[in-house]
C-alpha cells in the first residue's frame, strides 16, 4: 500500500488544563515522539506486516532523522519520502489526564508535498492508497484521482476535516471519519452515517472512540464494538485505525472484517503513550 501524507515530530506536554488566550500554564516534561497522520498510518500498517511506503517530505534536521528511523523500524518504504529545504513538521500537543489531546500543527516540510510528487509509477503495484489532509489538498486530490484512474482503491482519512470537491469524494472507495468529521461533512452532529454515501464515496467508516466504529456499505451498515481499555493517550488512534484498516484491505479482507481488526489496533494504541511508539505488531494483537 502507499500512504500519501504528513510526517511530524510530536512534542507532547502533559497538562492539567489548557491555557486560555493571554494565560500561562505550567505543564509536565515534554516528550518527543515520531508522529504525523501519514507517517503514523504507514507505521501502523508496517508493524502489522503490510508492504507499505510513505510519500511525503521531511526536513534535513534531527526531527526528520527521527521520523526516518521510526519508519525504517516499522519496515515502511521511504523511496517516495523527500528531504526538502523546510523544517520537519512539528505537532505541539497538550495531553490532559483523561487521555484527551489538542494539537497545533506547524506543517513545514509537509507543505512541500506537491501533486508532481505523484509520479507515474508511484501507484504501480499498489493495492490500496491511503491519504489524509495534513499535506496540501491539491496533492491529496491528485493522489485520489490517479488511484481511481489506475483502479487502485483509495481510502481517505478526512483528518483534519476540510472541504472536498464532489469529484474527489466520488473517487473515494472508503471514506474514514470520526464522529466530529462526519458531523462536519453532513452539517449536523447527529446525522445518520448512511448519508455519507450520498456525498459520493462507495463506502464509509465512522470511528466512535471507545464505542468502536460503524461501517457503511451500499447495502448494509454494521456496528463494530471496541474492546474496553484504559486510555492514557488517544493521540494517533485514528491513524492506527486507518493503517490497520488499509493493511487488511490490501490483504483481501472485507471492510467489516478489516474494521474489526482496526478497532483492536486502535484500542491497543490508546493504552500506551505517543502515536507511532504505541502501535502493536501483529504478534502483540493476538
Ligand atoms: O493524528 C495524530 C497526529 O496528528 C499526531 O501524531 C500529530 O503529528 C498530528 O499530525
Ligand atoms: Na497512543
Amino acid at each position: 500500500m502507499l500512504v500519501v501524507g504528513s510526517a511530524n515530530a510530536d512534542l507532547v506536554v502533559p497538562v492539567d488544563r489548557r491555557p486560555a488566550g493571554g494565560e500561562t500554564v505550567l505543564g509536565g516534561d515534554t516528550v518527543l515522539s515520531p508522529g504525523g497522520k501519514g507517517a503514523n498510518t504507514a507505521v501502523a500498517a508496517g508493524r502489522l506486516g503490510a508492504d507499505v511506503a510513505l510519500l511525503g517530505a521531511v526536513g534535513d534536521d534531527p526531527y526528520g532523522r527521527l521520523l526516518r528511523e521510526s519508519l525504517a523500524g516499522a519496515g515502511v518504504g521511504t523511496q517516495h519520502l523527500r528531504t526538502v529545504d523546510r523544517p520537519t513538521g512539528i505537532a505541539y500537543i497538550t495531553l490532559t489526564p483523561d487521555g484527551e489531546n489538542s494539537i497545533l500543527v506547524s506543517p513545514g516540510a509537509n507543505s512541500a508535498v506537491q501533486p508532481a510528487d505523484l509520479t507515474d509509477d508511484a501507484l504501480d503495484g499498489v493495492r490500496v492508497l491511503v491519504t489524509s489532509l495534513e499535506v496540501p489538498l491539491s496533492t491529496v486530490e491528485r493522489a485520489v484521482l490517479r488511484a481511481r484512474e489506475k483502479g487502485v482503491p483509495a481510502l481517505l482519512n478526512l483528518s483534519p476535516a476540510a472541504e472536498l470537491s464532489a469529484d474527489m469524494l466520488a473517487a473515494v472507495d472508503v471514506l474514514l471519519v470520526n464522529e466530529h468529521e462526519a458531523g462536519y461533512l453532513l452539517g449536523a452532529s447527529d446525522a445518520d452515517p448512511r448519508e455519507l454515501l450520498g456525498l459520493g464515496p462507495r463506502s464509509a467508516v465512522v470511528t466512535r472512540g471507545a464505542a468502536g466504529a460503524v461501517v457503511v456499505e451500499a447495502d448494509k451498515s454494521t456496528t463494530v464494538e471496541s474492546p474496553r481499555v484504559e486510555a492514557v493517550d488517544t493521540t494517533g488512534a485514528g491513524d492506527a485505525f486507518a493503517g490497520a484498516l488499509a493493511a487488511s484491505l490490501a490483504d483481501g479482507a472485507g471492510l467489516v472484517e478489516a474494521a474489526e481488526r482496526a478497532v483492536r489496533v486502535a484500542a491497543v494504541s490508546v493504552t500506551r503513550h505517543g502515536a507511532q511508539p504505541s502501535y502493536p505488531t501483529a504478534g502483540e494483537l493476538e
